[in-house]
């Protein structure tokens, strides 16, 4: 991805900008996409991960939208991850107009590589302002990593859900809003808080939620949330930038979800139909623990609510079957689980298959 050339990031910026948007919060809301020493920081590293990020849910969830309207665009992470996934309309909407301008000269040089003519609109505004809507439909409103900018505790969660009820008019029919949230337990808790607002206003949770109701994660108590992790090709100037600033970036966490406003559509355009035929599914949402008793255990989550499922360590068949090479939101349909106490186990008769996008995009279907 090319530079902002009117800065060059700098250790000390990217750490500074990693402690105001993550730990002590400071530059939160502050508007700091207008000095060019964040905006160049920004852009040069976590526009990476934010499209690694972006990819990964794309991946997992199996959606694949043609037009976007990118809520907090910031330097254009969600779009030029979509542009490469062959959407072709953006509407980028951020109150800082020097990023917006960055993000889309950036989708201007990505989509000239590409060979392939784009649609892009940039309205600089504050996304509780009335004027952010622009009065057509997209296929997906993306909210990444901007909603925890705007305030904070109950009263954030009220203002952001606000902000996602008045974008569901700016969703195309059969289209679905995004919600992507740093990991952090505060932050991530938050975002689910707000996933059950919606869900309680009649909004469908469709990935990577298996469970219809209030997210069973949040009702599990105040340490308790819900979040994706998994492995990246980290590009090479990233891990030099992450070296420079004390940062690890071996892996990408993140907290999202993906909503249909009401009323609920059976199937979405943007997303793959829905195969389940009534079969009840569970997503993996924790990685493989080992328990003192010698079982290897993960939590699962889905209709039944928020459970453990494990096998022994050893259990040959369980190895068979893949158990212990299951992964994080990992999409499962178990047959014949063996009722455990607080949970199941992988027993004789127990047969598991890995679904989804992730499963068909080269990964082992396991019976
Ligand atoms: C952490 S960046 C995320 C950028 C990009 N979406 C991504 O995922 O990498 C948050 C962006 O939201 C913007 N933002 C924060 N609060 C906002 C608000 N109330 N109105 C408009 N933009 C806002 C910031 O200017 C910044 O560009």
């Amino acid at each position: 991805m090319k530079r902002d050339r009117s800065s060059q990031a700098t250790p000390s910026a990217l750490l500074s900008l990693q402690r105001g948007l993550t730990g002590n919060r400071e530059l939160a809301g502050s508007g700091y996409m207008d000095d060019p020493a964040y905006r160049a920081a920004y852009a040069d590293y976590y526009r990476a991960v934010s499209m690694a990020q972006v990819a990964r849910i794309f991946a997992v969830s199996g959606i694949s939208p043609r037009s976007i309207l990118d809520m907090g665009a910031g330097p254009g992470s969600v779009s030029l991850e979509a542009l490469g996934s062959g959407a072709r309309e953006f509407h980028l909407v951020d109150s800082s107009r020097a990023v917006l301008e960055l993000a889309g000269s950036s989708l201007k040089n990505m989509a000239d590589r590409l060979g392939t003519a784009v649609s892009v609109t940039l309205t600089a505004s504050d996304l509780e302002a009335p004027g952010a809507y622009p009065a057509r439909a997209f296929d997906l409103v993306a909210f990444g990593h901007c909603l925890n900018e705007i305030g904070a505790g109950a009263d954030g969660v009220a203002r952001r859900l606000a902000v996602v009820r008045r974008a569901a008019s700016a969703i195309a029919p059969g289209g679905a809003a995004l919600i992507l949230e740093p990991a952090t337990l505060a932050s991530s808790r938050d975002a689910l808080a707000l996933r059950d607002a919606l869900v309680a206003e009649g909004w469908r949770a469709l990935s990577p939620c298996t469970a219809p109701g209030p997210c069973p994660a949040l009702t599990a108590g105040p340490s308790h949330t819900c979040h994706d992790e998994s492995a990246w090709d980290v590009p090479p100037e990233v891990r030099r930038q992450a070296e420079s600033a004390g940062l690890d970036r071996d892996l990408i966490k993140m907290t999202w979800f993906i909503v249909a406003p009401p009323p609920g559509i059976p199937s979405s355009p943007v997303l793959p139909p829905d195969d389940s035929s009534g079969y009840e599914e569970y997503r993996v949402v924790s990685m493989p623990m080992l328990n003192k008793g010698g079982r290897v255990r993960y939590l699962l989550c889905g209709p039944g609510g928020r459970f453990p499922f494990s096998a022994r360590k050893d259990d040959e068949a369980a190895r068979r079957a893949g158990f212990f090479s299951l992964g994080r939101y990992d999409l499962l349909r178990i047959e014949n689980p063996e009722i455990r106490e607080g949970g199941w186990g992988f027993g004789p008769g127990t047969s598991i298959r890995r679904l989804g996008a992730l499963a068909s995009a080269g990964g082992a279907v396991i019976v």
